[in-house]
């Protein structure tokens, strides 16, 4: 097999990579180890930035998410008492959209599948090889056990935290890695009950974070701070809704409840590995750095690498010129440790963790984010998405 680019990783950087490589007229194909079925059954978060959504619609991709997306002007800050809105569009003219990146995942693949490049489900033993060279090479066993080789012009790892091919790059470069855990995790709920409100919640309390989140007009997505260490079968559905209750708690207003369809615990984590290539690999997305999910970074960062690779990946291979494959990896780390900071800057204000002074900090910097319009700005800047490149 040869195409021009092969792409390790069918989540949404592999896929909207293939996608933006394919409107530029370059090969690709998509390797990926899952079965479609497993993919598109991942429960993800459900931000996506102005650009991100902007992105998909020029790919021709974003149909759907203009049907069923919700745009959303703000969001809420809230500590006893106090519920406080941000209004993005005027303090920095950029809004955000509530839809399932489940759902990003699940356009991308069917677009995919009827008009796009190869997409490879169920492949094993995936391996990139001389990625030094002008000419690496991905060798792999098909979904039939047939052992392949995938000859490429350039090789793109975007198989995730736990992929095949950072560990290559950081053992060809001397790579460093940089990580951060933090001292709580969060209880994810799915619920089939219309959300409590209209926009995002994002509320400190003493008993923990909660996070009121959606999918749908009828559908909550929501969340609690719990240990690391939590055991999901502790949490019965009560439990949860009245620790919900509780966290977001405000007079006159009242938390709706319902069936919960589906309840996990994802842990916290921030996490960059560079470089971000090592001769013809690139790295993009989570296979080069997690962000902890309080500020909505996870995808929106992997469509900022992806759009500063498709545009790389084209001047190199239809136009011969490694400027833009050569500054690639400082370019995406600049976003990538931006993105970094804002999501832990977030977490920290907004859980609870340390001592009585650790939580007068965090009340005081709530309180000047939400007196401050120079400080609300800064917020909402970030979390709607700085421009790309
Ligand atoms: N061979 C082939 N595919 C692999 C391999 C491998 N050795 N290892 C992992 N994969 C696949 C995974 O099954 C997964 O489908 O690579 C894909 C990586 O996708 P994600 O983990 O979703 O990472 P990414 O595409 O970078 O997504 C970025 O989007 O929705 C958010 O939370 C998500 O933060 C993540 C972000
Ligand atoms: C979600 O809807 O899953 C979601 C929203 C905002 C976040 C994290 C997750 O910061």
């Amino acid at each position: 097999m040869r195409t021009q680019v092969g792409i390790i990783g069918a989540g949404p950087a592999g896929l909207l990579l293939s996608r933006l490589l394919q409107l530029q007229g370059i090969d690709t194909v998509v390797l990926e180890n899952r079965s479609r079925d497993y993919v598109e059954a991942r429960i993800r978060a459900g931000i996506l930035e102005e650009h991100t959504v902007q992105t998909l619609v020029d790919a021709g991709v974003g149909e759907r998410l203009q049907r069923e997306g919700l745009p959303h002007d703000g969001v809420y800050l809230q500590y006893p008492g106090v519920r406080h809105h941000l209004d993005f569009p005027s303090l920095c003219g950029r809004r955000v959209w509530a839809y399932g990146q489940t759902e990003v995942t699940k356009d991308l693949i069917s677009a995919q599948l009827h008009d796009g490049p190869p997409l490879l489900f169920g492949v094993s033993d995936v391996v990139p090889e001389d990625v030094d060279g002008d000419s690496p090479r991905i060798r792999f066993t098909d979904a039939d056990g047939v052992p392949q080789v995938l000859e490429c012009d350039a090789i793109a790892g975007t198989d995730g935290f736990h992929g095949v091919s950072r560990p290559v790059v950081t053992a060809g470069t001397g790579g460093r890695l940089w990580e951060r855990t933090y001292p709580y995790a969060w209880l994810g709920v799915l619920a089939d009950v219309a959300p409590s409100t209209d926009e995002l919640v994002y509320a400190w309390h003493p008993d923990g974070f909660a996070l009121l989140s959606m999918r749908s007009p009828s559908v909550s997505r929501l969340y609690l701070q719990v240990d690391p260490g939590e055991r999901i079968e502790d949490w019965s559905d009560d439990r949860i809704w009245t620790a919900l209750a509780t966290r977001s708690a405000l007079d006159g207003w009242e938390l709706e409840t319902g069936p919960v369809t589906e309840k996990s615990v994802l842990p916290m984590r921030s996490f960059v590995s560079a470089p971000m290539r090592r001769g013809r690999l690139f790295l993009a997305g989570d296979a080069a750095h997690i962000v902890p999910p309080t500020g909505a970074k996870g995808l929106n960062l992997a469509v900022a690498d992806v759009t500063l690779l498709a545009t790389a990946l084209t001047r190199l291979l239809a136009g011969g010129r490694t400027d833009l494959v050569d500054t690639y990896s400082d370019r995406a780390l600049a976003r990538v440790w931006r993105c970094t900071h804002f999501s832990w800057w977030m977490t920290s204000m907004l859980h609870r963790a340390g001592d009585d002074f650790d939580a007068e900090l965090q009340l005081s910097q709530l309180r000047r984010v939400c007196g401050s319009e120079a400080a609300a700005r800064e917020l909402a800047e970030n979390y709607t998405g700085l421009p790309v490149g």
